[in-house]
């Protein structure tokens, strides 16, 4: 009785709303390491009404464990039958993508583009076909690249809608308010430090002065290089055994717990996503992660970078280099390999 009402505080704290309308999510990769506990905090969220897990393995596995929470919510799981995929995505609002590779040891984000990149264009293909007004999160990496890649299949379908693709960066912005908490022995709830450019190494630009920081010297330079490679952390500690699958299905759930809050009506909701946007195109980045408020229709409002310092700039410089690179790459791909 007690764990219960523990529970119970915990989910409305985590969840504080009611679910005032239907929502359908599904997710494409949801036996894996990401996939399950994302699934799990999915179970736990009042505004999902069905749940749809599919995976090339394990899915219905899955779905009839999750199922046994006792929350509203339906579950199913799906298998790669003829009709499994189609049948998940059909009628979702929501399309969570963490299928694919994870890194190992020594590897980059990049370092997967060769097995990632077909699965998420045919994820993507699958999506376009059966839910193409559904808002798509992508969290299969190099998100630099696979972004772009489920764009150009969209668009080879003409179904391409800007303002319903994310990739889902959520947990760079979790990390730097972490690590920065830890640094000033702050809570770490209250920080929300804003983070910019892309998903992998020098891409991901934390601008700590917008949150009224300025540290200087080494423990600058050691924060930013933390937040920039703080997956290796997770992923040398693992030691082969995978990257950040815990602390991503919190920033996975966290976004999609905003984007099911903006299309039921709440305003002023905003997270830092990589997307379709005008900031930088002509830098060659037409992709770009900044903070964005969102809304029934998806992308409400991207924020512009705003005031950085000089050095916030040196990085940002860096990343565009990369981040035109990597965006390029999967255009690419997705041109050559439809
Ligand atoms: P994992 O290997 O544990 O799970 C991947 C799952 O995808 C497996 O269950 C596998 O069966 C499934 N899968 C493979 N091909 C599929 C297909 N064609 N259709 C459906 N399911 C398929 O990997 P993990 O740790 O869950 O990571 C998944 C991805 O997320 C990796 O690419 C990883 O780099 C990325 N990632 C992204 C982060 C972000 O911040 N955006 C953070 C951490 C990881």
């Amino acid at each position: 009785m007690l764990s219960r009402q523990i529970f119970g505080a915990v989910q409305r704290r985590a969840f504080s709303a009611s679910a005032s309308q239907a929502s359908k999510v599904a997710v494409l990769g949801a036996a894996g390491g990401i996939g399950q506990p994302l699934s799990l905090l999915l179970k736990l969220n009042p505004r999902v009404s069905e749940l749809a897990l599919y995976d090339i393995k394990g899915g219905p596995g899955v779905a009839a464990d999750v199922s046994h929470i006792n929350t509203k919510s339906t579950v199913k799981g799906y298998d790669p039958t003829p009709t499994g995929l189609k049948e998940c995505l059909t009628d979702s609002e929501i399309v969570l993508i963490p299928a694919g590779v994870p890194r190992k040891p020594g590897m980059t984000r990049d370092d997967l583009f060769n097995t990632n990149a077909s699965i998420v264009r045919d994820l993507a293909k699958a999506a376009a076909d059966s839910a193409p007004n559904a808002n798509v999160l992508v969290i299969s990496n190099p998100v630099n690249s696979t972004v772009p890649i489920t764009a150009e299949v969209f668009k080879s379908k003409n179904v391409y809608n800007p303002k319903r693709l994310f990739g889902v960066t959520t947990l760079d912005v979790v990390r730097a308010s972490r690590f920065i908490s830890q640094l000033k022995s702050t809570d770490p709830a209250n920080e929300n430090i804003t983070v910019v450019g892309g998903h992998s190494g020098a891409t991901i630009v934390p601008l700590l002065s917008q949150s009224g920081y300025s540290l200087e010297g080494s423990t600058l330079d050691d924060y930013v290089r933390r937040v920039q490679f703080g997956g290796d952390e997770v992923v040398q500690a693992k030691g082969g055994a995978g990257s950040a699958t815990l602390s991503m299905a919190m920033a996975g759930a966290r976004f999609a717990e905003s984007l099911l809050k903006a299309a039921q009506g709440q305003k002023g909701v905003i997270e830092p996503t990589f997307v379709d946007s005008p900031l930088y195109k002509d830098r060659g980045c037409e992709y770009f992660a900044s903070n964005v408020e969102l809304g029934p229709n998806g992308v409400e409002n991207i924020h512009p970078v705003g005031k950085i310092t000089d050095h916030e700039q040196k990085l940002l410089d860096v990343c565009l280099q990369d981040l035109a690179k990597n965006i390029e790459k999967g255009v690419k791909f997705a041109k050559e390999n439809p």
